[in-house]
């Protein structure tokens, strides 16, 4: 059995077959995570001090991140005792995650390649959940990864933006087969893509591509419901597209100090908006990012840059929170 100790100075046990995570998570400690299997990076953190293995073969890591330490704590174990540059999340109390059983409420094209979906749960269940989290969606033997688009709102009901994948495999069924009524299982609430209250922060940036808007969406609503607790922060958010037709949200969050900026990556005619990278798009603006919250979802490629050029430019590293939505395969 080793100690893993944290930035914070917490301390938990975790034997040499435990990841960290997992350590973490049975001493009743919440470390930031995603997908669990060592592909999305959400868990990276720097070791200290201290030597860890990986269970699995990890890919996802650049050599200059492995060189100076950092491991994903969904995938690595320790050797010896270790010191980790990371804080727990606190007092959050996650919902353990269980299957329930839904059905499909509505399910609608918003554009030719996404599709917004409801699911509803029995009148029996009480499925919780925090704004920013996703869920596993399960149908028959094939199970896809879906951030829920909406703020709890006790209606038992969960909304969903599903983009189609060329020959995916559940792209496949909700573009040509999915109907109202139709069963599917679903598991969560799973990840810890949500907002985190820090009162130093004054600068809340969503970072979102494509269906990627869809946690966002969630913590939104969840701002516009609570306006008087962010009252002294500004919410920004840029939104990534390739053409004008994409723009397929249109934020209306009159209650809170929100800015939306969309951005198209490609040149579209007639379009007086921003084009280019979102994040670069982002320090155009000029904002205070020393006392920021960034939250990034959507494309790998987005984050791992954005994260990159922002810390360059006074983003605080840990005040940096992203969910890429990576393949299951
Ligand atoms: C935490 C998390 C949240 C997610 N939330 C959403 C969401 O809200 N909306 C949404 O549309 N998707 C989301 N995804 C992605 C989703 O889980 C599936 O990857 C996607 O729907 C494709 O599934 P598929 O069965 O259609 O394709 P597959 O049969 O799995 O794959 C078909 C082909 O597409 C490629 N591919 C599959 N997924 C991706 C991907 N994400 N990026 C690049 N290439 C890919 C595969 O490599 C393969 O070549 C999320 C993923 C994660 C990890
Ligand atoms: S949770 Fe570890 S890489 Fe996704």
């Amino acid at each position: 059995m080793f100690e893993v100790s944290l930035r914070n100075n917490k301390v938990f046990k975790c034997d040499s077959e435990s990841t960290i995570l997992s350590a973490a998570k049975k001493a009743g400690l919440v470390l930031e995570h995603s997908c669990l299997s060592a592909r999305c990076r959400s868990c990276i953190v720097k070791v200290i001090k201290g030597d860890v293995e990986n269970i699995q073969e990890e890919l996802v890591l650049s050599k200059e991140e492995r060189n100076t330490g950092y491991v994903l704590s969904c995938n690595a174990k320790p050797l010896s005792n270790i010191k980790l540059d990371i804080e727990d999340l606190g007092d959050i109390v996650l919902t353990e995650p269980s299957v329930f059983p839904s059905k499909i409420d509505t399910i609608e094209k918003v554009k030719e390649d996404i599709i917004k979906l409801v699911l509803r749960f029995p009148p029996t269940c009480n499925f919780k959940f925090i704004a920013g989290q996703y869920v596993n969606i399960i149908k028959d033997n094939i199970k896809r990864s879906y951030s829920i688009a909406n703020n709890p709102k006790g209606d038992n009901k969960l909304e969903f933006y599903i983009k189609k994948y060329n020959n995916g495999v559940m792209s496949d069924y909700f573009f040509s087969k999915a109907k109202e009524n139709d069963l599917l299982r679903i598991e969560g609430p799973l990840g810890t893509f949500f907002y985190r209250n820090d009162i130093t922060i004054k600068n809340i940036i969503f970072l979102a591509t494509g269906t990627g808007i869809a946690p966002v969406k969630a913590l939104l609503e969840q701002f516009n419901q609570q306006p008087e607790i962010y009252k002294e922060k500004k919410i920004w958010l840029f939104f990534g597209v390739r053409y004008k037709e994409d723009i397929f949200f249109n934020p209306k969050y009159d209650l809170i100090n929100f800015t939306f900026i969309p951005v198209l990556s490609r040149k579209n005619v007639n379009w007086q908006g921003e084009n280019g990278y979102i994040q670069n798009v982002l320090l155009k603006q000029k904002i205070d990012l020393s006392n920021a919250q960034v939250y990034a979802c959507g494309s790998n490629d987005m984050i791992l840059s954005a994260k990159k050029v922002l810390i360059e430019n006074n983003l605080k590293e840990h005040n940096f929170y992203s969910d890429a939505f990576v393949s299951s395969n």
